[in-house]
Protein backbone atom coordinates (compact mmCIF):
# COMPACT_ATOMS: atom_id res chain seq x y z
CA UNK A 1 0.00 0.00 0.00
CA UNK A 2 1.58 3.15 -1.29
CA UNK A 3 4.31 2.86 -3.14
CA UNK A 4 7.59 4.81 -2.90
CA UNK A 5 10.38 5.77 -5.52
CA UNK A 6 13.33 7.93 -5.53
CA UNK A 7 16.30 8.39 -7.31
CA UNK A 8 20.12 9.60 -7.33
CA UNK A 9 22.19 9.62 -9.72
CA UNK A 10 22.97 11.87 -13.37
CA UNK A 11 19.85 12.10 -14.98
CA UNK A 12 16.86 14.21 -14.29
CA UNK A 13 14.84 12.81 -11.64
CA UNK A 14 11.81 13.68 -12.11
CA UNK A 15 11.21 11.89 -15.37
CA UNK A 16 12.29 8.25 -13.97
CA UNK A 17 10.63 8.90 -10.82
CA UNK A 18 7.58 9.90 -12.24
CA UNK A 19 7.79 6.50 -14.53
CA UNK A 20 8.65 5.04 -11.19
CA UNK A 21 5.31 5.88 -9.91
CA UNK A 22 3.44 4.42 -12.79
CA UNK A 23 4.72 0.80 -11.94
CA UNK A 24 3.89 1.33 -8.29
CA UNK A 25 0.38 2.59 -9.00
CA UNK A 26 -0.83 -0.49 -8.35
CA UNK A 27 -0.07 -0.18 -4.78
CA UNK A 28 -1.95 3.27 -4.22
CA UNK A 29 -3.83 5.34 -6.56
CA UNK A 30 -5.74 8.42 -5.15
CA UNK A 31 -2.87 10.60 -5.35
CA UNK A 32 0.88 11.32 -5.83
CA UNK A 33 3.64 14.07 -5.54
CA UNK A 34 7.34 14.18 -6.71
CA UNK A 35 9.95 16.77 -4.97
CA UNK A 36 13.20 17.24 -6.79
CA UNK A 37 16.56 19.23 -4.93
CA UNK A 38 16.99 21.99 -7.62
CA UNK A 39 20.32 24.74 -7.25
CA UNK A 40 18.48 26.97 -4.74
CA UNK A 41 16.31 24.19 -2.45
CA UNK A 42 13.26 21.30 -2.79
CA UNK A 43 10.78 21.84 -5.40
CA UNK A 44 8.06 19.74 -4.99
CA UNK A 45 4.15 18.78 -7.01
CA UNK A 46 1.84 17.14 -6.00
CA UNK A 47 -2.00 16.47 -6.74
CA UNK A 48 -5.34 14.36 -6.44
CA UNK A 49 -5.69 11.46 -8.03
CA UNK A 50 -3.96 9.10 -10.40
CA UNK A 51 -0.71 9.75 -11.41
CA UNK A 52 -0.84 10.97 -15.01
CA UNK A 53 -2.28 14.05 -13.07
CA UNK A 54 1.14 15.06 -11.76
CA UNK A 55 2.56 14.57 -15.70
CA UNK A 56 2.80 18.07 -16.50
CA UNK A 57 4.05 19.29 -13.36
CA UNK A 58 6.31 17.08 -13.31
CA UNK A 59 8.29 18.69 -16.13
CA UNK A 60 8.65 21.71 -13.73
CA UNK A 61 11.00 19.42 -11.66
CA UNK A 62 14.70 20.19 -12.31
CA UNK A 63 17.51 17.90 -10.46
CA UNK A 64 19.04 14.81 -9.84
CA UNK A 65 18.13 13.92 -6.70
CA UNK A 66 14.53 13.28 -5.67
CA UNK A 67 11.67 11.55 -3.89
CA UNK A 68 7.92 10.43 -4.98
CA UNK A 69 5.17 8.93 -3.69
CA UNK A 70 2.08 7.18 -4.99
CA UNK A 71 -0.84 6.92 -2.19
CA UNK A 72 -3.44 4.82 -0.03
CA UNK A 73 -5.09 6.64 2.20
CA UNK A 74 -5.38 5.85 5.70
CA UNK A 75 -5.25 8.97 7.67
CA UNK A 76 -6.85 11.81 5.91
CA UNK A 77 -8.87 11.78 2.30
CA UNK A 78 -7.19 12.17 -0.67
CA UNK A 79 -6.30 15.23 -1.43
CA UNK A 80 -3.58 17.71 -2.64
CA UNK A 81 -2.81 18.76 1.07
CA UNK A 82 -2.58 15.07 2.07
CA UNK A 83 -0.61 13.45 -0.80
CA UNK A 84 3.06 12.97 -0.34
CA UNK A 85 5.63 14.26 -0.13
CA UNK A 86 5.16 16.18 3.11
CA UNK A 87 7.83 19.20 4.57
CA UNK A 88 9.03 20.01 7.58
CA UNK A 89 8.36 23.51 8.75
CA UNK A 90 11.15 24.94 7.64
CA UNK A 91 10.20 23.09 3.88
CA UNK A 92 14.22 21.92 3.98
CA UNK A 93 13.50 18.61 4.91
CA UNK A 94 11.21 16.29 2.59
CA UNK A 95 9.36 12.51 3.21
CA UNK A 96 7.28 10.18 1.51
CA UNK A 97 6.01 7.26 4.41
CA UNK A 98 4.61 4.22 3.72
CA UNK A 99 3.26 2.41 6.69
CA UNK A 100 1.60 3.88 9.77
CA UNK A 101 2.78 5.92 12.55
CA UNK A 102 0.81 4.80 15.64
CA UNK A 103 1.85 7.40 17.75
CA UNK A 104 1.59 10.17 15.41
CA UNK A 105 -0.78 12.04 17.71
CA UNK A 106 2.10 11.76 20.83
CA UNK A 107 4.50 12.81 18.65
CA UNK A 108 2.90 15.91 17.74
CA UNK A 109 2.10 16.68 21.56
CA UNK A 110 5.69 16.15 21.98
CA UNK A 111 6.62 18.61 19.27
CA UNK A 112 4.02 21.20 19.99
CA UNK A 113 3.68 21.80 16.33
CA UNK A 114 1.04 21.98 13.85
CA UNK A 115 0.91 20.11 10.91
CA UNK A 116 -0.78 21.31 7.46
CA UNK A 117 -1.94 17.81 6.45
CA UNK A 118 -4.50 15.04 8.13
CA UNK A 119 -1.66 12.50 7.82
CA UNK A 120 -0.06 10.13 10.49
CA UNK A 121 2.63 10.86 8.41
CA UNK A 122 3.51 14.60 8.46
CA UNK A 123 4.50 14.60 12.12
CA UNK A 124 8.22 12.42 10.92
CA UNK A 125 9.36 15.37 8.72
CA UNK A 126 9.07 17.36 12.12
CA UNK A 127 10.49 15.24 13.87
CA UNK A 128 13.55 15.29 11.43
CA UNK A 129 13.77 18.57 11.88
CA UNK A 130 13.68 18.58 15.39
CA UNK A 131 16.96 16.02 15.77
CA UNK A 132 18.67 17.56 12.91
CA UNK A 133 21.73 19.06 13.78
CA UNK A 134 23.71 18.68 10.66
CA UNK A 135 23.55 15.11 10.10
CA UNK A 136 20.51 13.56 8.40
CA UNK A 137 21.30 10.24 8.70
CA UNK A 138 21.27 11.02 12.74
CA UNK A 139 18.22 12.89 12.67
CA UNK A 140 16.27 9.95 11.04
CA UNK A 141 17.87 7.74 13.51
CA UNK A 142 16.91 9.68 16.61
CA UNK A 143 13.33 10.51 14.92
CA UNK A 144 12.74 6.60 14.36
CA UNK A 145 13.79 5.38 18.09
CA UNK A 146 10.48 7.65 18.88
CA UNK A 147 8.53 6.28 16.58
CA UNK A 148 5.71 3.00 17.08
CA UNK A 149 4.69 1.89 13.52
CA UNK A 150 5.12 0.74 10.65
CA UNK A 151 7.71 2.49 7.88
CA UNK A 152 9.07 2.19 4.40
CA UNK A 153 10.62 5.89 4.42
CA UNK A 154 12.80 7.74 2.39
CA UNK A 155 14.23 11.44 3.24
CA UNK A 156 15.67 14.27 1.68
CA UNK A 157 17.35 17.90 2.74
CA UNK A 158 17.59 20.87 0.92
CA UNK A 159 21.56 21.09 2.27
CA UNK A 160 22.44 17.17 1.07
CA UNK A 161 23.13 15.42 -1.73
CA UNK A 162 21.82 12.14 -0.05
CA UNK A 163 18.39 10.44 0.13
CA UNK A 164 17.99 8.55 4.14
CA UNK A 165 15.86 5.38 3.78
CA UNK A 166 14.43 3.18 6.43
CA UNK A 167 12.18 0.40 6.96
CA UNK A 168 10.12 -1.39 9.52
CA UNK A 169 7.53 -3.12 8.52
CA UNK A 170 6.89 -1.95 4.40
CA UNK A 171 8.74 -2.95 2.02
CA UNK A 172 12.23 -0.77 0.71
CA UNK A 173 14.48 -1.93 -1.88
CA UNK A 174 17.46 -0.14 -3.16
CA UNK A 175 18.70 -0.57 -6.97
CA UNK A 176 22.21 0.13 -8.17
CA UNK A 177 22.39 1.10 -11.68
CA UNK A 178 25.87 2.56 -13.07
CA UNK A 179 26.56 6.02 -11.39
CA UNK A 180 23.10 6.10 -9.74
CA UNK A 181 20.80 4.26 -6.96
CA UNK A 182 16.75 3.70 -7.70
CA UNK A 183 14.81 3.01 -4.43
CA UNK A 184 11.23 1.96 -4.42
CA UNK A 185 8.76 0.01 -2.53
CA UNK A 186 9.07 -3.09 -5.03
CA UNK A 187 11.58 -4.70 -7.45
CA UNK A 188 8.99 -4.49 -10.50
CA UNK A 189 9.61 -0.77 -10.58
CA UNK A 190 13.55 -0.79 -10.45
CA UNK A 191 13.82 -3.72 -12.83
CA UNK A 192 14.15 -1.70 -16.10
CA UNK A 193 16.59 0.55 -14.39
CA UNK A 194 19.22 -2.36 -12.68
CA UNK A 195 19.16 -5.84 -11.76
CA UNK A 196 21.39 -5.47 -8.77
CA UNK A 197 19.84 -4.84 -5.73
CA UNK A 198 19.68 -5.26 -2.00
CA UNK A 199 16.38 -5.01 0.67
CA UNK A 200 16.40 -3.11 3.48
CA UNK A 201 15.12 -5.66 6.58
CA UNK A 202 13.12 -4.34 9.06
CA UNK A 203 14.52 -1.31 11.70
CA UNK A 204 17.24 -0.85 9.00
CA UNK A 205 18.33 2.68 8.15
CA UNK A 206 20.31 3.90 5.09
CA UNK A 207 21.83 6.37 3.71
CA UNK A 208 22.98 6.70 -0.12
CA UNK A 209 24.88 9.29 -2.02
CA UNK A 210 26.47 9.66 -5.33
CA UNK A 211 29.94 8.49 -3.72
CA UNK A 212 28.46 5.21 -1.94
CA UNK A 213 26.19 3.81 0.73
CA UNK A 214 25.70 2.68 4.11
CA UNK A 215 23.36 0.70 6.02
CA UNK A 216 23.03 0.68 10.25
CA UNK A 217 20.91 -0.51 12.52
CA UNK A 218 18.96 1.71 14.94
CA UNK A 219 20.90 1.03 17.45
CA UNK A 220 24.20 2.45 14.98
CA UNK A 221 25.62 -0.58 14.29
CA UNK A 222 27.17 -1.15 10.48
CA UNK A 223 25.46 -3.70 8.40
CA UNK A 224 26.61 -5.63 5.65
CA UNK A 225 23.99 -5.84 2.84
CA UNK A 226 24.40 -8.62 0.25
CA UNK A 227 23.33 -7.80 -2.91
CA UNK A 228 20.86 -9.55 -5.39
CA UNK A 229 20.11 -10.19 -8.80
CA UNK A 230 17.02 -9.92 -10.39
CA UNK A 231 15.97 -13.48 -12.01
CA UNK A 232 13.01 -12.63 -13.93
CA UNK A 233 12.32 -10.72 -17.39
CA UNK A 234 11.63 -6.99 -16.69
CA UNK A 235 9.14 -7.89 -20.16
CA UNK A 236 6.85 -9.48 -17.53
CA UNK A 237 5.91 -6.35 -16.05
CA UNK A 238 4.63 -5.13 -19.59
CA UNK A 239 1.14 -5.46 -20.92
CA UNK A 240 2.43 -6.84 -23.97
CA UNK A 241 -0.92 -5.94 -26.56
CA UNK A 242 -3.24 -6.56 -23.63
CA UNK A 243 -5.66 -4.18 -22.55
CA UNK A 244 -5.08 -4.86 -18.82
CA UNK A 245 -2.84 -6.29 -16.61
CA UNK A 246 -5.52 -8.53 -14.98
CA UNK A 247 -6.32 -10.01 -18.85
CA UNK A 248 -2.71 -10.48 -19.25
CA UNK A 249 -2.56 -12.12 -16.41
CA UNK A 250 -5.63 -14.06 -16.94
CA UNK A 251 -3.99 -15.17 -19.67
CA UNK A 252 -0.40 -16.47 -18.88
CA UNK A 253 -2.19 -18.88 -16.73
CA UNK A 254 -0.84 -21.43 -18.94
CA UNK A 255 2.46 -20.89 -18.14
CA UNK A 256 2.05 -19.40 -14.88
CA UNK A 257 0.66 -22.77 -13.44
CA UNK A 258 3.50 -24.85 -15.27
CA UNK A 259 5.95 -22.84 -13.66
CA UNK A 260 4.57 -23.35 -10.73
CA UNK A 261 4.80 -27.49 -10.61
CA UNK A 262 7.93 -27.65 -13.39
CA UNK A 263 10.40 -29.91 -11.93
CA UNK A 264 8.91 -30.85 -8.42
CA UNK A 265 6.55 -33.70 -9.35
CA UNK A 266 7.63 -36.86 -10.83
CA UNK A 267 5.40 -40.04 -10.94
CA UNK A 268 7.31 -41.03 -7.99
CA UNK A 269 8.37 -37.82 -5.79
CA UNK A 270 7.85 -34.24 -5.01
CA UNK A 271 10.78 -32.28 -4.85
CA UNK A 272 10.38 -29.39 -3.15
CA UNK A 273 12.38 -27.83 0.09
CA UNK A 274 11.07 -27.22 3.55
CA UNK A 275 12.63 -26.66 6.51
CA UNK A 276 10.68 -29.79 8.35
CA UNK A 277 11.82 -32.75 9.08
CA UNK A 278 11.06 -35.81 8.30
CA UNK A 279 9.78 -36.89 12.01
CA UNK A 280 7.63 -33.77 12.40
CA UNK A 281 6.04 -34.66 9.27
CA UNK A 282 4.98 -37.34 10.80
CA UNK A 283 3.38 -36.17 13.20
CA UNK A 284 1.76 -33.49 12.38
CA UNK A 285 -1.92 -33.42 13.74
CA UNK A 286 -3.28 -30.35 12.43
CA UNK A 287 -2.84 -27.53 9.82
CA UNK A 288 -3.75 -24.49 9.85
CA UNK A 289 -3.81 -22.22 6.54
CA UNK A 290 -3.66 -18.41 7.18
CA UNK A 291 -4.50 -15.94 4.53
CA UNK A 292 -6.75 -12.50 3.87
CA UNK A 293 -8.77 -12.17 0.12
CA UNK A 294 -8.28 -14.62 -2.71
CA UNK A 295 -5.34 -16.42 -0.68
CA UNK A 296 -7.70 -17.45 2.02
CA UNK A 297 -10.02 -18.67 -1.13
CA UNK A 298 -7.00 -20.56 -2.15
CA UNK A 299 -6.67 -21.44 1.20
CA UNK A 300 -10.07 -23.16 1.42
CA UNK A 301 -10.01 -24.79 -1.84
CA UNK A 302 -6.71 -26.52 -0.45
CA UNK A 303 -8.75 -27.71 2.79
CA UNK A 304 -10.73 -30.19 0.70
CA UNK A 305 -7.93 -31.53 -1.20
CA UNK A 306 -5.42 -31.69 1.58
CA UNK A 307 -7.83 -33.36 4.18
CA UNK A 308 -8.56 -35.84 1.42
CA UNK A 309 -5.18 -36.86 0.70
CA UNK A 310 -3.66 -36.49 4.10
CA UNK A 311 -6.52 -37.53 6.36
CA UNK A 312 -5.42 -34.70 8.77
CA UNK A 313 -7.55 -31.84 9.88
CA UNK A 314 -7.00 -28.72 7.95
CA UNK A 315 -8.78 -25.25 9.40
CA UNK A 316 -8.62 -22.26 7.57
CA UNK A 317 -8.16 -18.57 9.63
CA UNK A 318 -8.22 -15.24 8.19
CA UNK A 319 -5.13 -13.87 9.65
CA UNK A 320 -6.79 -10.80 10.60
CA UNK A 321 -8.91 -12.83 12.84
CA UNK A 322 -6.17 -15.57 14.12
CA UNK A 323 -3.82 -12.97 14.64
CA UNK A 324 -5.79 -11.58 17.52
CA UNK A 325 -7.58 -14.64 19.31
CA UNK A 326 -4.69 -16.10 20.86
CA UNK A 327 -5.09 -19.14 18.66
CA UNK A 328 -4.54 -22.49 20.70
CA UNK A 329 -1.72 -24.21 19.07
CA UNK A 330 0.65 -26.91 20.03
CA UNK A 331 3.89 -27.85 18.55
CA UNK A 332 2.16 -30.67 16.34
CA UNK A 333 0.62 -28.13 14.41
CA UNK A 334 1.61 -26.76 10.71
CA UNK A 335 0.77 -22.77 10.02
CA UNK A 336 0.67 -22.55 6.61
CA UNK A 337 0.34 -18.88 5.09
CA UNK A 338 -0.64 -17.72 1.82
CA UNK A 339 0.22 -14.53 0.31
CA UNK A 340 0.26 -13.35 -3.48
CA UNK A 341 2.57 -9.91 -2.28
CA UNK A 342 4.50 -11.81 0.99
CA UNK A 343 3.85 -8.33 2.65
CA UNK A 344 0.48 -8.12 4.25
CA UNK A 345 -0.03 -6.93 7.29
CA UNK A 346 -2.53 -9.12 8.82
CA UNK A 347 -0.85 -12.48 7.49
CA UNK A 348 2.68 -11.05 8.38
CA UNK A 349 1.60 -10.48 12.08
CA UNK A 350 -0.48 -14.43 12.22
CA UNK A 351 2.84 -15.70 11.08
CA UNK A 352 5.01 -13.94 13.65
CA UNK A 353 2.45 -15.17 16.10
CA UNK A 354 2.64 -18.88 15.00
CA UNK A 355 6.15 -19.03 15.13
CA UNK A 356 6.06 -18.45 18.28
CA UNK A 357 4.02 -21.52 18.65
CA UNK A 358 4.63 -24.70 15.97
CA UNK A 359 6.19 -24.94 12.79
CA UNK A 360 4.99 -22.59 9.82
CA UNK A 361 5.60 -22.52 6.16
CA UNK A 362 4.73 -19.90 3.23
CA UNK A 363 2.91 -20.28 0.10
CA UNK A 364 4.37 -17.14 -1.81
CA UNK A 365 4.50 -15.30 -4.74
CA UNK A 366 6.52 -12.58 -4.67
CA UNK A 367 10.62 -13.79 -4.15
CA UNK A 368 12.43 -12.33 -1.19
CA UNK A 369 9.26 -10.75 0.13
CA UNK A 370 8.97 -9.99 4.27
CA UNK A 371 6.95 -13.24 4.71
CA UNK A 372 8.78 -14.94 2.73
CA UNK A 373 11.87 -13.92 4.39
CA UNK A 374 10.08 -14.89 7.85
CA UNK A 375 8.25 -17.77 7.20
CA UNK A 376 11.75 -19.42 6.94
CA UNK A 377 10.77 -21.75 4.08
CA UNK A 378 7.82 -22.55 1.93
CA UNK A 379 7.09 -22.99 -1.43
CA UNK A 380 7.16 -20.14 -3.97
CA UNK A 381 4.29 -20.59 -6.50
CA UNK A 382 6.67 -19.07 -9.26
CA UNK A 383 3.47 -17.14 -11.15
CA UNK A 384 5.34 -13.72 -11.92
CA UNK A 385 4.65 -10.45 -11.01
CA UNK A 386 0.88 -9.97 -10.91
CA UNK A 387 0.76 -5.69 -11.25
CA UNK A 388 -3.63 -6.22 -11.62
CA UNK A 389 -5.17 -5.28 -8.54
CA UNK A 390 -7.52 -8.19 -8.62
CA UNK A 391 -5.41 -11.74 -7.94
CA UNK A 392 -6.04 -13.89 -11.09
CA UNK A 393 -2.67 -16.09 -11.79
CA UNK A 394 -1.53 -16.23 -7.74
CA UNK A 395 -4.32 -18.00 -6.72
CA UNK A 396 -4.68 -20.50 -9.42
CA UNK A 397 -0.76 -20.69 -8.13
CA UNK A 398 -1.76 -21.15 -4.33
CA UNK A 399 -4.10 -23.79 -4.75
CA UNK A 400 -1.37 -25.43 -7.03
CA UNK A 401 1.31 -24.28 -4.00
CA UNK A 402 -0.80 -25.78 -1.69
CA UNK A 403 -1.48 -29.42 -3.75
CA UNK A 404 2.35 -29.66 -3.77
CA UNK A 405 2.70 -29.04 -0.21
CA UNK A 406 -0.07 -31.68 0.52
CA UNK A 407 2.16 -34.53 -1.89
CA UNK A 408 5.17 -33.88 -0.22
CA UNK A 409 3.53 -33.88 3.58
CA UNK A 410 1.84 -37.60 2.25
CA UNK A 411 5.26 -38.47 0.82
CA UNK A 412 6.83 -38.37 3.92
CA UNK A 413 3.60 -40.28 5.58
CA UNK A 414 1.32 -42.46 3.87
CA UNK A 415 1.95 -42.00 0.41
CA UNK A 416 -1.49 -42.41 -0.59
CA UNK A 417 -1.98 -40.07 -3.39
CA UNK A 418 -1.13 -41.53 -6.94
CA UNK A 419 1.75 -39.23 -8.21
CA UNK A 420 1.28 -40.04 -11.79
CA UNK A 421 -2.22 -39.72 -12.28
CA UNK A 422 -1.75 -36.09 -10.48
CA UNK A 423 1.40 -35.13 -12.88
CA UNK A 424 -0.27 -36.85 -16.00
CA UNK A 425 -3.52 -33.62 -15.18
CA UNK A 426 -0.70 -31.47 -14.53
CA UNK A 427 0.80 -32.31 -17.66
CA UNK A 428 -2.85 -31.80 -19.58
CA UNK A 429 -3.63 -28.38 -17.56
CA UNK A 430 -1.76 -25.85 -20.09
CA UNK A 431 -4.12 -27.60 -22.83
CA UNK A 432 -7.56 -27.36 -20.48
CA UNK A 433 -6.66 -23.65 -19.80
CA UNK A 434 -6.31 -22.83 -23.33
CA UNK A 435 -9.38 -24.43 -24.56
CA UNK A 436 -11.13 -22.45 -21.69
CA UNK A 437 -9.01 -18.72 -22.71
CA UNK A 438 -10.57 -19.79 -26.19
CA UNK A 439 -14.12 -19.22 -24.74
CA UNK A 440 -13.19 -15.76 -23.92
CA UNK A 441 -15.67 -14.31 -26.99
CA UNK A 442 -18.54 -16.34 -25.41
CA UNK A 443 -17.66 -15.66 -21.92
CA UNK A 444 -17.55 -11.87 -23.00
CA UNK A 445 -21.26 -11.88 -24.73
CA UNK A 446 -22.65 -13.49 -21.30
CA UNK A 447 -20.84 -10.58 -19.47
CA UNK A 448 -22.50 -8.28 -22.11
CA UNK A 449 -26.30 -9.89 -21.22
CA UNK A 450 -25.76 -9.19 -17.66
CA UNK A 451 -23.57 -6.21 -17.01
CA UNK A 452 -26.09 -3.90 -16.10
CA UNK A 453 -27.15 -6.37 -13.14
CA UNK A 454 -27.50 -4.91 -9.81
CA UNK A 455 -26.71 -8.09 -8.02
CA UNK A 456 -25.32 -11.48 -8.55
CA UNK A 457 -25.22 -14.81 -6.96
CA UNK A 458 -22.29 -17.62 -7.02
CA UNK A 459 -23.41 -21.29 -5.99
CA UNK A 460 -20.79 -24.26 -5.92
CA UNK A 461 -20.57 -27.11 -4.01
CA UNK A 462 -17.55 -28.94 -2.20
CA UNK A 463 -14.21 -27.24 -3.34
CA UNK A 464 -16.66 -25.11 -5.63
CA UNK A 465 -18.10 -23.37 -2.99
CA UNK A 466 -14.65 -21.47 -2.50
CA UNK A 467 -14.87 -21.60 -6.14
CA UNK A 468 -18.11 -19.53 -5.96
CA UNK A 469 -16.50 -16.87 -3.31
CA UNK A 470 -13.89 -16.18 -5.56
CA UNK A 471 -15.93 -15.61 -8.46
CA UNK A 472 -18.37 -13.36 -6.30
CA UNK A 473 -15.29 -10.70 -4.99
CA UNK A 474 -13.55 -10.92 -8.09
CA UNK A 475 -17.08 -9.71 -9.18
CA UNK A 476 -17.22 -7.04 -6.85
CA UNK A 477 -13.89 -5.63 -6.35
CA UNK A 478 -13.65 -4.71 -9.90
CA UNK A 479 -17.44 -4.16 -11.11
CA UNK A 480 -18.51 -2.55 -7.66
CA UNK A 481 -21.48 -5.06 -8.39
CA UNK A 482 -22.99 -6.41 -5.13
CA UNK A 483 -22.06 -10.40 -5.32
CA UNK A 484 -21.88 -12.99 -2.73
CA UNK A 485 -20.87 -16.97 -3.08
CA UNK A 486 -22.48 -19.62 -1.28
CA UNK A 487 -22.25 -23.30 -0.72
CA UNK A 488 -25.16 -23.88 -3.67
CA UNK A 489 -27.69 -25.87 -0.41
CA UNK A 490 -27.06 -23.23 1.90
CA UNK A 491 -29.49 -21.19 -0.65
CA UNK A 492 -33.01 -22.31 0.53
CA UNK A 493 -31.73 -21.54 4.23
CA UNK A 494 -31.86 -17.84 3.21
CA UNK A 495 -30.46 -16.09 0.15
CA UNK A 496 -33.69 -18.01 -1.79
CA UNK A 497 -35.47 -14.64 -0.85
CA UNK A 498 -33.55 -12.59 -2.96
CA UNK A 499 -33.76 -14.75 -6.09
CA UNK A 500 -36.31 -13.13 -8.89
CA UNK A 501 -35.87 -12.60 -12.30
CA UNK A 502 -33.19 -9.79 -11.31
CA UNK A 503 -30.82 -12.03 -9.79
CA UNK A 504 -28.19 -13.63 -12.00
CA UNK A 505 -26.93 -16.78 -10.39
CA UNK A 506 -23.89 -18.30 -11.51
CA UNK A 507 -24.00 -22.55 -10.67
CA UNK A 508 -20.59 -23.95 -10.51
CA UNK A 509 -21.92 -27.40 -11.79
CA UNK A 510 -19.03 -29.77 -12.52
CA UNK A 511 -20.11 -34.00 -12.93
CA UNK A 512 -18.94 -35.02 -10.02
CA UNK A 513 -20.44 -37.04 -6.65
CA UNK A 514 -22.76 -33.47 -5.96
CA UNK A 515 -23.38 -32.91 -9.87
CA UNK A 516 -27.38 -34.43 -9.07
CA UNK A 517 -27.88 -32.28 -6.18
CA UNK A 518 -26.90 -28.96 -7.83
CA UNK A 519 -29.16 -29.85 -10.44
CA UNK A 520 -31.83 -29.81 -7.66
CA UNK A 521 -30.25 -26.23 -6.50
CA UNK A 522 -30.45 -25.27 -9.87
CA UNK A 523 -34.19 -26.04 -10.15
CA UNK A 524 -35.15 -24.27 -7.22
CA UNK A 525 -33.45 -21.44 -8.78
CA UNK A 526 -35.46 -22.23 -11.98
CA UNK A 527 -39.02 -22.10 -10.85
CA UNK A 528 -38.30 -18.73 -9.05
CA UNK A 529 -37.05 -17.46 -12.30
CA UNK A 530 -33.36 -16.34 -11.49
CA UNK A 531 -31.16 -16.12 -14.50
CA UNK A 532 -29.07 -19.19 -14.56
CA UNK A 533 -25.04 -18.78 -15.77
CA UNK A 534 -23.62 -22.42 -15.77
CA UNK A 535 -19.97 -23.56 -15.60
CA UNK A 536 -20.05 -27.30 -16.16
CA UNK A 537 -18.02 -30.01 -17.57
CA UNK A 538 -20.92 -31.65 -19.74
CA UNK A 539 -23.84 -29.15 -20.23
CA UNK A 540 -26.02 -32.11 -21.39
CA UNK A 541 -28.46 -31.42 -18.75
CA UNK A 542 -28.52 -28.20 -18.16
CA UNK A 543 -29.43 -26.71 -21.58
CA UNK A 544 -33.10 -26.68 -20.04
CA UNK A 545 -32.19 -24.18 -17.29
CA UNK A 546 -30.40 -21.85 -19.54
CA UNK A 547 -28.42 -20.75 -22.82
CA UNK A 548 -25.58 -19.48 -20.52
CA UNK A 549 -23.12 -22.33 -20.42
CA UNK A 550 -19.43 -21.81 -19.91
CA UNK A 551 -18.46 -25.50 -20.11
CA UNK A 552 -14.68 -26.08 -19.06
CA UNK A 553 -12.56 -29.51 -19.46
CA UNK A 554 -13.05 -32.20 -17.17
CA UNK A 555 -9.93 -32.48 -15.16
CA UNK A 556 -8.94 -34.65 -11.53
CA UNK A 557 -10.97 -33.31 -8.60
CA UNK A 558 -7.79 -31.67 -7.23
CA UNK A 559 -7.34 -29.41 -10.03
CA UNK A 560 -10.95 -28.94 -11.28
CA UNK A 561 -11.02 -25.77 -8.99
CA UNK A 562 -8.07 -23.96 -11.28
CA UNK A 563 -9.79 -24.50 -14.18
CA UNK A 564 -13.30 -23.68 -12.81
CA UNK A 565 -11.79 -20.34 -11.69
CA UNK A 566 -10.65 -18.87 -14.93
CA UNK A 567 -14.09 -18.44 -16.76
CA UNK A 568 -15.50 -16.40 -13.75
CA UNK A 569 -11.93 -14.20 -13.64
CA UNK A 570 -13.01 -13.45 -17.20
CA UNK A 571 -16.78 -12.71 -16.57
CA UNK A 572 -15.75 -10.56 -14.00
CA UNK A 573 -12.89 -8.76 -16.08
CA UNK A 574 -15.31 -8.76 -18.91
CA UNK A 575 -18.28 -7.28 -17.35
CA UNK A 576 -15.92 -4.26 -15.09
CA UNK A 577 -14.70 -3.23 -19.04
CA UNK A 578 -18.15 -3.30 -20.44
CA UNK A 579 -19.17 -0.69 -17.63
CA UNK A 580 -16.29 1.53 -18.14
CA UNK A 581 -13.58 0.69 -15.32
CA UNK A 582 -10.23 0.01 -14.88
CA UNK A 583 -9.86 -3.23 -13.37
CA UNK A 584 -6.54 -2.95 -12.60
CA UNK A 585 -6.98 -0.03 -10.46
CA UNK A 586 -10.44 -0.21 -8.61
CA UNK A 587 -11.41 1.91 -6.61
CA UNK A 588 -10.50 2.02 -2.91
CA UNK A 589 -8.42 -0.95 -3.51
CA UNK A 590 -4.25 -1.56 -3.96
CA UNK A 591 -2.76 -4.40 -4.30
CA UNK A 592 -0.12 -4.98 -1.29
CA UNK A 593 -2.01 -4.06 1.90
CA UNK A 594 0.67 -3.39 4.38
CA UNK A 595 -2.16 -2.14 7.16
CA UNK A 596 -3.86 -3.24 9.23
C1 LIG B 1 -8.42 -9.86 -4.39
C2 LIG B 1 -7.11 -9.68 -3.81
C3 LIG B 1 -7.00 -9.56 -2.33
C4 LIG B 1 -5.72 -10.26 -1.84
C5 LIG B 1 -5.52 -10.01 -0.35
C6 LIG B 1 -4.31 -10.75 0.18
O1 LIG B 1 -8.35 -10.00 -5.77
O2 LIG B 1 -6.13 -9.60 -4.50
O3 LIG B 1 -8.12 -10.06 -1.69
O4 LIG B 1 -5.82 -11.62 -2.11
O5 LIG B 1 -5.37 -8.64 -0.11
O6 LIG B 1 -3.15 -10.36 -0.48
P1 LIG B 1 -1.85 -11.24 -0.48
O7 LIG B 1 -2.15 -12.49 -1.20
O8 LIG B 1 -0.84 -10.39 -1.21
O9 LIG B 1 -1.49 -11.47 0.94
Amino acid sequence: MCGIFGYLGNKQASEIIFQGLQRLEYRGYDSAGIAVKNGTGIALEKKKGRIHNLQELSKNLKGTLGIGHTRWATHGEPNDVNAHPHHSTDKKIMIVHNGIIENFSALKEFLNCSCISATDSEVLAHLIQHHYKGNLLEAVRLSLLQVEGTYGLAVMHQHHDEIIIARNGSPLVVGLGKNEYIISSDLAAIAPHTKKYFCLDDKQIGKLTPSGYEVKDLENSAITKELERITWDVKSIEKKGFSHFMLKEIFEQPASLKNCFRGRITNDEIKVTLNLDDAFIKSINRIILVGCGTSWHSALVAEYAMEKTLNIPVEVEYASEFRYRNPILHENDLVVVISQSGETADTLAALKEAKKHCKTIGIINVVGSTIAREAGSGIYIHAGPEIGVASTKAFTGQILGLLLLALYIDEKREKTANLKTIKDALDNLEEHIKAILEKNEDIKKIAEAYYNSTNFLFLGRGSNFPVALEGALKLKEISYIHAEGYPAAEMKHGPIALIDEHMPVVFIANQNGLHDKIISNMEEVYARKGSIIALTTDDRELKKYTKHIITVPETIDLLQPILNSIPLQLLAYHIAVLKNLDPDKPRNLAKSVTVE
